[in-house]
């Protein structure tokens, strides 16, 4: 075998990787964007190589590239992307959701990424899976002092010729298996978790990569998840994930300055709600303030932070910062910041998810909705004019993208990322003079902020559009005398909500075939009881514009020689769909169902003449022949649209009644 992964604790021996891995692996880092040269280089084991300590040398084992892997969201991609882009100094490049690739790990600032779930180094790649498990197979690793080895298959992006999971990772164990002391169990101790080493196969939509894991966050750590159990909820508060990434990208490099033992910043939340990036600072170790003008959100902020700062301190386990401060305070005026917002410290980086929205307006007031203040970048200017001076880091949440009225305001190397596909809120930073980074921070988005916001302009004229086309003109679909004319008897009592509901859905199902149909001239008729008000109040009846609705009987409505009554019970069957005739079909589901003859007794009582459907004619293994409303409705549209009753049948019939055995049937076989 060629292709030799040195054992790092062997301390040199069998060092090297073939070329043809290496070479897999460099194309596939170069096909990413990321053109790490000579990968066999820097495979090599370091010198500084710590023999006893295996946990640290799977870590520090390879001076590398690394895949990292975060969670798979793509609203929140943008906000990992600003991370990566910060605490890697540029060097992280995005390569699809859930995945992005750095040099070298980035001396592991990287690690502490919101939404880090692991840290790989690539051994070898291949374009199939089959081809990566003969590469892999052909690699020498000796984990070395019999430690227990474990493998993980990750998908970031489903590959076109994918080999199933089980099937992958049953061939994977095999061969990783039998590099170690064998495979460990699953165990839910962390220190025993920590001695396995594990190897990952990385599924992309390109190629397959497998590699060592060298980082994994613990899941006992304290992280953005914890948040949710939060005693107190706020509907416009921030996700933590984003809150996390906003710290992370505010203290990018300076995370020494900003220790609450050893630092002398303090990250101040001026607008801080329920609390979120406090407590998003404080899970980091720093030393964290903040305010809101409402009183409420003190209480919350407390109440919340408070919680998980007790939790720390009662288990005695972890040295977490002291209980932030946190104050009544209205931001809008720059000196309140003169104390560090009560810690006493310089105030280093403000992060904050500015006001906005429905919920809530600048100066602690409520959002009125889509107009509140806060919903214009030129709102936000006294905010952030207040702020600007304040601190060389900024990282801003916001409803409307705000980097130019930054720009305006003098901040200095400002750039900023949409959190949504829609444009509905935003990530600036201005990471002024002492930024470690070049300039302005450059995320490899998954989308701009330009896109973003188109597709919002999009949305929102499709939604007008869809707004225009629901109000149509009834009357001159009436005034149509080649219209089909159907109407729905709604007069019948139904015994219980689920029946009326029912009912109603029907009818709102009919209103969707009668927005496709223009040629359809509906009535509801006997509109008033029950059933119009479960319209009215589940399915906005009020908004059901392509139907007419009536509140007099059918045979009030129509003259008798024009109503045809649609019954499945019915004698007479319906061959030719005429337009001097009106179609009523019995507004009723339940009873039908309960071989009460209903629709055929109402028809009958009142002299309507009475037809059905020639479902047996045309269908005869078509078991079920009572259907919903909006069936009855599609087959008559699709009658009078000229087909026959095979093509009418074919399209219309629900398929899954072709083979289910009615209710009425069942019950009438078990009743002795
Ligand atoms: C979007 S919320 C913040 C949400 C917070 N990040 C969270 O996750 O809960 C904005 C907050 O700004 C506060 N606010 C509005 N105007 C303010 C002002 N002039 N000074 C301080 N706080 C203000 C509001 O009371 C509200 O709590």
């Amino acid at each position: 075998m060629e292709d030799i992964v040195g054992d790092a604790r062997t301390g040199g021996e069998a060092t090297q990787v073939g070329s043809r891995a290496v070479g897999a692996v460099d194309a596939t880092c170069r096909a990413w964007g990321a053109d790490y040269e000579g990968i066999r280089e820097r495979l090599r084991p370091t010198a500084e190589n710590d023999d006893d300590a295996f946990g640290d040398v799977s870590a520090s084992a390879f001076v590398a590239p690394r895949v990292l892997l975060t969670h798979k969201n793509e609203n929140l991609y943008n906000a990992y992307a600003c991370e990566m882009a910060a605490l890697s100094r540029g060097a992280a490049r995005g390569v699809c959701v859930g995945m992005f690739v750095t040099p070298d790990g980035s001396g592991g600032e990287t690690r502490v990424a919101a939404g880090l779930r692991a840290e790989i180094a690539p051994l070898c790649a291949a374009a199939t899976a089959e081809e990566l498990l003969e590469r892999v197979k052909a690699l020498r690793v000796c984990v070395k002092d019999s430690s227990e080895v474990a493998f993980v298959h990750d998908c970031v992006a489903r590959h076109s010729q994918r080999m199933g999971t089980d099937a992958l990772s049953a061939a994977f164990r095999d061969v990783v298996g039998a590099w170690g002391a064998g495979l460990a169990r699953r165990s839910k101790d962390e220190r025993d978790a920590r001695n396995v080493v594990r190897f990952a196969v990385v599924e992309s939509a390109e190629c397959y990569v497998f590699g060592l894991v060298t980082f994994a966050p613990s899941s006992l750590s304290l992280r953005a998840v914890d948040w949710a159990r939060k005693p107190q909820h706020f509907s416009a508060g921030t996700r933590a994930e984003i809150a996390l990434a906003a710290v992370n990208v505010a203290t990018a490099h300076a995370a020494g300055s900003f220790s609450h033992e050893s630092g002398d910043a303090v990250v101040v939340d001026p607008c801080c709600g329920s609390g979120t990036f406090l407590h998003a600072a404080w899970t980091r170790g720093f030393a964290a303030a903040g305010g809101d003008v409402s009183p409420g959100a003190v209480s919350m902020s407390r109440t919340n932070v408070g919680y998980f700062v007790g939790r720390a301190a009662s288990s005695g386990k972890l040295a977490m910062p002291p209980m932030p401060s946190i104050v009544k305070r209205d931001a809008l005026h720059g000196e309140v910041f003169a104390d560090g917002y009560g810690s006493g410290r310089r105030v280093g980086a403000i992060v904050s998810n500015l006001p906005f929205g429905r919920r809530v307006a600048i100066g602690g007031g409520d959002g009125d909705g889509r107009g509140a203040p806060g919903a214009s970048a030129e709102d936000y200017a006294p905010l952030l004019e207040a702020f600007r001076d304040v601190a060389d880091r900024h990282v801003y949440i916001s409803g409307v993208p705000i980097a130019d009225e930054m720009r305006k305001l003098g901040y200095a190397n400002v750039s900023d990322v949409s959190l949504c596909r829609f444009g509905r809120s935003f990530m600036t930073t201005a990471l002024g003079s002492t930024t470690t980074t070049d300039g302005a921070l450059a995320p490899d988005v998954a989308f701009t902020t330009e896109e973003a916001l188109a597709n919002a302009a999009g949305k929102r004229e499709k939604k007008w559009k869809k707004k225009e086309k629901s109000t149509v003109d009834v009357d001159t679909r009436f005034a149509n005398s080649d219209a089909l004319r159907i109407a729905v008897d709604v007069s019948y009592e139904q015994d219980s909500t689920r029946a009326r509901r029912s009912v109603a859905k029907q009818l709102c199902e009919c209103v969707g075939v009668a927005h496709r149909n223009d040629n359809l001239a509906m009535t509801y008729c006997s509109w008033r009881g029950p059933i119009a008000e479960e319209s009215r109040e589940f399915f906005f009846s009020d908004r059901w514009t392509p139907v007419k609705k009536d509140e007099r009987r059918v045979e009030d409505a129509f003259s008798s020689d024009e109503i045809v009554y649609m019954s499945p019970d019915a004698e007479d069957v319906l061959d030719v769909v005429e337009p001097d005739k009106v179609y009523v079909i019995g507004g009723i589901v339940d009873l039908a169902t309960r071989g009460m003859r209903t629709s055929l007794t109402r028809a009958s009582e009142a002299n309507m003449r009475c037809v059905r459907l020639p479902i047996k004619e045309f269908k005869p293994d078509q078991t079920h022949t009572v259907l919903n409303i909006d069936a009855v409705v599609k087959i008559l549209v699709a009658r009078r649209e000229g087909l026959n009753w095979d093509e009418v049948f074919d399209r219309e019939l629900p398929k899954r009644q072709a083979i289910e055995r009615p209710k009425r049937e069942k019950r009438e076989r078990s009743t002795p």
